[in-house]
Parts: structure tokens; sequence; C-alpha cells
């Protein structure tokens, strides 16, 4: 199973699902598991029997670049850590930042004017990847890289694809000097430099602001009135910059892609943004009223969901859809093979926003519809990401339409998140 997983790893869980059911044994290497596709059986892994288990070791090759942060904490810690930043979450938050994503994205809008003019294409997937990274480091991080984010971000697609391709394996990561790793240990120092560049700045200015990077900054300890230490703000601020951008861009990408390919959605959504915006900038007050822009990207994010796959480890033994569980074995929850299930979707292949209508998202059952993921261990840049995805896509899709550069190839490449393998390049036409 090893090879076929690393080579198509959504295609082994799509056939494991479609050939044993609800709970299909998988034996990966010196480990074994389940793959679990039962919204009850979901609900009990993920939410109700949660504290039975933790991030499957898959995860400690992440903690290769995030080292122990929010993503891939565990206990006491993580809870600690999680109640700390999760202010900055709450939606009030968010609502203030709103204008700041959409001023990134009204930046992209002007950029793409000059292109558009001059009939030169984009890739999409590279152009959402710098919009949601400058977006993350302004509005939680109060940063700006200048021109050292290119370098930053072409470091942490270097890391992605390293960890990436090898992530579904299980096996050991190498450690060979090999010009390939050290390839990858450029791009880790690369990271590391921008996170500390981040934090010396804001110690230098001095200034408590209040984003999240100060809550980091100058969160003390209950019992023991401590700050964190420099390697424990890296980890955090490192998880941020990277679970906040790149899940988020990808989900956009996506919609890009899929609005291309449909221009009755296409249309529809455009005449939304007309009637509403006239020639205006949304705003978060907005929102409410772009149902529709919001339905395709919730319908993007069930045919790509970024975060395609979740794994943990059992800590003691449990029993699922009536199969025991002993303990240190794995259960896969695949957001893929659920958001693509027949049993839970109509034609699940095609791509179509109604299906998030109000009405139709109440009847689908909970834990089947999963790309946040559930539970304590949801992501909590859940609401973040829906109103940046929303602002970015109603600010461009007011002005824009791409379409897919003629024979480019698009083709999911499910690393830890789910990318475009080929990018996607699109000839970008002024509305
Ligand atoms: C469309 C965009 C996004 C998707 C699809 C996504 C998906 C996910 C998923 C599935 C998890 C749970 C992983 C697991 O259970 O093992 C998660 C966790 C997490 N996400 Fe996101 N995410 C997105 C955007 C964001 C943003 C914008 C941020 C921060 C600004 C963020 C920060 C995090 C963090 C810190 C965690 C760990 C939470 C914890 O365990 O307490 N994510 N994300």
């Amino acid at each position: 199973m090893m090879p076929a997983l690393r080579r198509n790893p959504t295609a082994v869980f799509v056939d494991a699902a479609r050939s044993f059911g609800d709970v299909a044994y998988l034996k990966i290497g010196p480990r074994r598991g389940y793959l679990v596709t039962h919204p009850d059986d979901i609900r009990h892994v993920l939410q109700d029997n949660a504290r039975n288990y933790h991030k499957s070791p898959l995860y400690d090759k992440l903690r290769v670049s995030l080292g122990n942060g929010l993503l891939t904490s565990e206990n006491a810690y993580w809870l600690r850590q999680r109640r700390m930043a999760q202010p900055a979450f709450h939606r009030q938050r968010i609502e203030t930042l709103a204008s700041v994503m959409t001023d990134a994205a009204k930046e992209t809008a002007a950029r793409w004017a000059t292109i558009a003019a001059r009939g030169e294409r984009i890739d999409v997937a590279d152009e959402m990847m710098g919009l949601t990274q400058a977006i993350v480091l302004r509005t939680l991080l109060g940063a700006d890289l200048g021109p050292f984010a290119g370098e930053l971000g072409r470091a942490w697609t270097l890391v992605n694809e390293h960890i990436g391709t090898n992530f579904w394996s299980l096996g050991l990561t190498e450690r060979w000097p090999t010009p390939k790793n050290r390839r990858f240990q450029r791009a880790l120092d690369v990271l590391d430099r921008a996170v500390f560049h981040i934090i010396d700045e804001r110690r230098r200015a001095g200034r408590e602001s209040n984003d999240l990077l100060s809550m980091l900054l100058f969160a003390r300890d209950e019992e023991t009135g401590q700050v964190m230490t420099d390697r424990q703000l890296r980890d955090e601020v490192t998880t941020i910059l990277l679970a906040g951008h790149e899940t988020t861009s990808l989900a956009l990408a996506w919609a890009w892609y899929l609005l291309s390919q449909h221009p009755d959605v296409q249309r529809r959504l455009e005449n939304e943004l007309d009637s509403v915006l006239g020639g205006r900038l949304p705003t978060y007050d907005d929102l409410s009223s772009l149902p529709y822009t919001r339905m395709v990207i919730e319908e993007a994010l069930r045919l790509y969901p970024p975060a395609w796959g979740i794994s943990r480890q059992a800590l003691g033994s449990d029993e699922i859809g009536g199969y025991h569980l002993p303990p240190g074995w794995l259960v896969f929850i695949i957001p893929f093979v659920m958001h693509r299930h027949r049993a839970y979707w109509e034609e699940p292949e095609s791509f179509d926003p109604e299906r998030f209508t109000p009405e139709r998202s109440a009847a689908r059952p909970k834990f089947v519809y999963l790309p946040f993921g559930a539970g304590p261990r949801q992501c909590i840049g859940n609401q973040f990401a829906m109103i940046e995805a929303h602002l970015v896509l109603a600010t461009l899709a007011r002005r824009y339409r791409l379409a897919l550069a003629p024979g480019h190839p698009v083709e999911p490449w499910p690393l830890i998140t789910l990318r475009p393998r080929h990018g996607i390049k699109m000839q970008v036409e002024g509305r």
C-alpha cells in the first residue's frame, strides 16, 4: 500500500471507502488503522471521544517546520495556547480586519489591470498565495515583509513539496546531506529568518497593538507568570503564518478554476456582485447580501478541500462502528472522500453551488462536510478564512474574469495540502 499511497493517496482512500464501506482496515508499512467514513464514527473520533486521540505520527513531519505550535501540540499545553490565541479570531475582531483584506485584494486588482491590458497570463495559484500571505502578515502579525515576501513564498513551497511528497509514506525523513535535503534545510532557514524578523521588529518597535502577535508576545502563563520563550513564539508564529495562508489561497485558486469551467455559475456570481455592489468595493456588511459568492467558495472547498486528509492515533483502545481499535492504531478521516461520498451527495463530481443554500446545508448530516475539521481541534481560522475568501473573490470577480489558458493541464496534487500540480495558468480579462 505504501507506494500507491505515496503516488496517489486520495485515490487509495477513495477506493478503500468504495470497496470496504464505513470502516476500512488499512495497513501502511508497520502501522495499522481504519479509514472511517460514517459521520457518526467521525463525530466519535473528532468530538465525543477526542480525548482518546492525538494527532497521528504523520504530523511529526509537519513538526519539522512548524515545531510545537497550535496545529501540532497536545493536551494542556495545546489548550493553554489555543485559549490564548482564541480572542484574535472572534468574529468582531475579524470584522475590524475586513478592510485590510479588501485593500490587499485591491492591490492585486490594480496589478491585474496591467496584466489584462498586455494580454499576459498569470498563475492564479501563485497570485492567491501572495495575496493571502500578505493578508495574514498584515492582519494577524502586523508585518509587511516587503521584497522578502517573495523569498518566503518560494521557501515555503519548497518545504511543502519536500515534506508533502513523503507525507503519506510514514517512513523516516531523510537526513542525508543530499543536495535535495540541503535545499530543504536552506528553505527552513529562510522561514526562520522571516519569522524572527517579524518578532524582532515588533519587539524593537515596543508598541503593544491588539493583534495576534501582541497577544502572543505579552501573554503570561496563569500559574508561572512567564511569557513564552523565543522557541515557543517562533513555533506559534510560523504555524499562523503558514496554516493561515496556504489553505485559503488554495481554496481561492480552485474556485477560480471551477468558475472558468462553469460559465453559468460565473454569470450568476457576477450578477450578484453587480447588483449588490454596483461599482463599489465590498465591505464586511455586504457579505450577508452576497450569499451566492459564499456558496461558490463552499462548493470549491467541497470538491477540492485544501486540508484533504486528517489523521489521529488512538491512545487507549476504542470501538468504531462495531470494530475494535487497539491503542496505537491510526484513524483516517478524509474530507476529500467524505465530500465526494455517493451516500451523502447527489452527483458528487459535479460543481453545483446550489448545494449550499441554507436549507440544503441544514438538511445535510453533520460531519460529512469537513473542510475545517471538527471537534476541539477544528480550525481556529475557519471564520477568518471564509470572510477573507468571500471578500477577495468579491473584490476581484467584480472587475475580472479569468479564463484557463488553452491546453494548460490542471491536476490536483495531494501533498499535505491539495495543490494544483502544474499551477493554474489563466488569462485575465477585464469586465
Ligand atoms: C480555507 C482555509 C482553511 C482550511 C481549509 C483549513 C483547514 C484546517 C483543518 C482541516 C484543520 C484541522 C486539522 C486536524 O484536525 O488535524 C485546521 C486547523 C488549524 N488551522 Fe486551519 N484552515 C484554513 C484556514 C486557516 C487560517 C486562515 C488560519 C489562521 C489564520 C488557520 C489556522 C489553523 C490552526 C492554528 C489550526 C490548529 C488548530 C488547533 O488544533 O487548535 N487555518 N485548519
